[in-house]
C-alpha cells in the first residue's frame, strides 16, 4: 500500500451527509487502524465561520463505536486529526487557504515518498460540484514533486434527466479524468450487494439456473417505514425514482443480470454493467404504477399540490439471449409497513408436477440486503411426520448466526476505503451512468409533466393495492401461509 501524508478534505462538513456518513465512516477506518495519525489528516471546509473544536463538537454525537473498549478516547483521538476552513465554494481565498494547510503538513513529511495524496469528498448539492471542482483544479491539486495524486468523491443526485447529468458529466470530466473521479453509490457498499458477484460467478449451482429457462421473475425491492421526514423539500424535487430506483436498485439489477465479466478487473465488471443497462427496453407506461402517500403533503416544505412519487413499481425488461421475457421488477416506497432491501428471485413451476395440488409455492432464491443480512432458498419438503405431504422450508444463511462475532462495515466505510486504495469497482462510471439515466428520463418527464399520477395509499400500509397487481399480472406469485422468520441466536 502507498504510504506518505494523505489529506481527505471533507467539503460541506457540517452537513448532514458528512455529519451523518462521512465522519462516522472516516472514524471507524481509522479506529481499525486505515487512517495511521501520523500520515492522515482531515479537513472540513465550508462556508460557516467556526473554529476547530466547534466542528468537532458538531460531529462528536455522530462518532459511536460501538466495536472498541475505550471509545471515547479513540474519539477525542480522531477528533485532534480534524481541522477547520471556511470559504467559499467558489472564490479563490478560501481554496487558496485550504492549500496552504494541506501542503504545511505534506512539506513537514516530504521525506517520504508520494506524500501527496488528496482527497476530496463532496459532501454538497451538486449544483455546486462544477465551481468546487474548478477551484480545486485551480488551487488545491497535489504537488507533483511530491508525487501521490487527487481524487474527488461525488453523490447523486447526479443531475436530474439524461441532459442534466450529462452537462454536470461533462463539467467535471474537463477537469478530472474519470479515473480521479468516484461517483458513489452506497448500495454498492452493502455486503450483499458486494457479495453477488461471487455468489454468481463462484457457484456451479447458480450457473445453469440463471436465466429465462429457469427464472420465472425477479423482484429488487426497497422498502422505508417512515416518510420523508426532515428532507421533504429535496425529496420532493426528486421522487422515489431519483432518489432509489434509478440508481440503488438498477445498480442491484446490474450485478444480478450481467454476463460474467472477463476478470475482476473494475473496468471489466463495469463494461458488463453497462451492457446490462443498455440492453433494457424503453418502460411501458402500463408497467408501471406509481403512490403518495397520504400525508406526505402535510410537511410543510412540500407544495400542496405535489405530483411527487414516493412509492413506485416499474418493470424493466432487459433485451438480450439471457433475460428476454424475464420481468425485472424494480420496487420502492416510504412511509409502508416495514423496513427492508432484498433480490427475490422466482423460479419457474415444476413441468410435469405431481405434486401441485398441495404445494404452497415456488421455489424463490432471496437475497435479503438489510436489516438481518441472509440468503435463502425456498423450497418444497416432506412435511415431517407420518404423513405424506409437503410444506414450504427454505435453506437459510443468516449472516448474524454463521459469522458470529463478525462486524459487517458500514457502506460508506468500504468505499471511502476503496477511495483511498485507488480502487473504482464500487463506484459508477460515467457511460453507466448515462445509460442509466436513459432508462429513466422519458418516465421521469412523463411524470414531472402531471402526464402520469401518483395513487394516494396509506401511511404503513403496503403501498397501493394496484402495485402488487401488476406484479402479479407480470407472473410473480406470492407464497400465502409462509414467511421467513429470521433465526436468532
Ligand atoms: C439514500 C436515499 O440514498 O438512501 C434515502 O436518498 C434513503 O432516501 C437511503 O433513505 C436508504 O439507504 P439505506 O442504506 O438506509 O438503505
Amino acid at each position: 500500500p502507498e504510504t506518505g501524508c494523505l489529506s481527505i478534505i471533507v467539503l460541506g462538513a457540517s452537513g448532514d451527509l458528512a455529519k451523518k456518513k462521512t465522519f462516522p465512516a472516516l472514524f471507524h477506518l481509522y479506529c481499525q487502524g486505515f487512517l495511521p495519525p501520523d500520515e492522515v489528516h482531515i479537513f472540513g471546509y465550508a462556508r460557516t465561520k467556526i473554529s476547530d473544536d466547534d466542528l468537532r463538537n458538531r460531529i462528536r454525537g455522530y462518532l459511536v463505536n460501538d466495536r472498541s473498549a475505550s471509545p471515547s478516547e479513540e474519539v477525542s483521538k480522531f477528533l485532534q486529526l480534524i481541522k477547520y476552513v471556511s470559504g467559499s465554494y467558489d472564490g479563490a481565498e478560501g481554496f487558496q487557504l485550504l492549500d496552504k494547510e494541506i501542503t504545511k503538513l505534506e512539506i513537514s513529511k516530504s521525506s517520504q515518498e508520494g506524500s501527496s495524496r488528496r482527497l476530496f469528498y463532496l459532501a454538497l448539492p451538486p449544483s455546486v460540484y462544477p465551481s468546487v471542482c474548478r477551484m480545486i483544479r485551480k488551487y488545491c491539486m497535489n504537488k507533483s514533486d511530491l508525487g501521490g495524486w487527487t481524487r474527488i468523491v461525488v453523490e447523486k443526485p447526479f443531475g436530474k434527466d439524461l441532459d442534466s447529468a450529462e452537462q454536470l458529466s461533462s463539467q467535471i470530466g474537463e477537469l478530472f479524468d474519470e479515473p480521479q473521479i468516484y461517483r458513489i453509490d452506497h448500495y454498492l457498499g452493502k455486503e450483499l450487494v458486494q457479495n453477488l458477484l461471487v455468489l454468481r460467478f463462484a457457484n456451479r449451482f447458480f450457473l445453469p439456473l440463471w436465466n429465462r429457462d429457469n427464472i420465472d421473475n425477479v423482484q429488487i425491492v426497497f422498502r422505508e417505514d417512515f416518510g420523508t421526514e426532515g428532507r421533504g423539500g429535496y425529496f420532493d424535487e426528486y421522487g422515489i425514482i431519483r432518489d432509489i430506483i434509478q440508481n440503488h436498485l438498477l445498480q442491484v439489477l446490474c450485478l444480478v443480470a450481467m454476463e460474467k465479466p472477463v476478470s475482476l478487473k473494475p473496468e471489466h465488471i463495469r463494461d458488463e454493467k453497462v451492457k446490462v443497462l443498455q440492453s433494457v427496453l424503453p418502460i411501458k407506461d402500463e408497467e408501471v404504477v406509481l403512490g403518495q402517500y397520504e400525508g406526505y403533503r402535510d410537511d410543510p416544505t412540500v407544495p400542496n399540490h405535489s405530483n411527487t412519487p414516493t412509492f413506485a413499481t416499474v418493470i424493466l425488461r432487459i433485451h438480450n439471449e439471457r433475460w428476454e421475457g424475464v420481468p425485472f421488477i424494480l420496487k420502492a416506497g416510504k412511509a409502508l409497513n416495514s423496513r427492508k432491501a432484498e433480490i427475490r428471485v422466482q423460479f419457474k413451476d415444476v413441468p410435469g408436477d405431481i405434486f401441485k395440488c398441495q404445494k404452497q409455492g415456488r421455489n424463490e432464491f432471496v437475497i435479503r440486503l438489510q436489516p438481518s443480512e441472509a440468503m435463502y432458498m425456498k423450497l418444497t419438503v416432506k412435511q415431517p411426520g407420518l404423513e405424506m405431504s409437503t410444506v414450504q422450508s427454505e435453506l437459510d444463511l443468516s449472516y448474524r448466526q454463521r459469522y458470529q462475532g463478525v462486524t459487517i462495515p458500514e457502506a460508506y466505510e468500504r468505499l471511502i476505503l476503496d477511495t483511498i486504495r485507488g480502487d473504482q469497482q464500487h463506484f459508477v462510471r460515467r457511460d453507466e451512468l448515462k445509460a442509466a439515466w436513459e432508462i429513466f428520463t422519458p418516465l421521469l418527464h412523463r411524470i414531472d409533466n402531471g402526464e402520469m399520477k401518483p395513487i394516494p395509499y396509506r401511511t404503513g400500509s403496503r403501498g397501493p393495492a394496484e402495485a402488487d397487481e401488476l406484479s402479479a399480472k407480470a407472473g410473480y406469485v406470492q407464497t400465502h401461509g409462509y414467511i421467513w422468520i429470521p433465526p436468532t441466536l
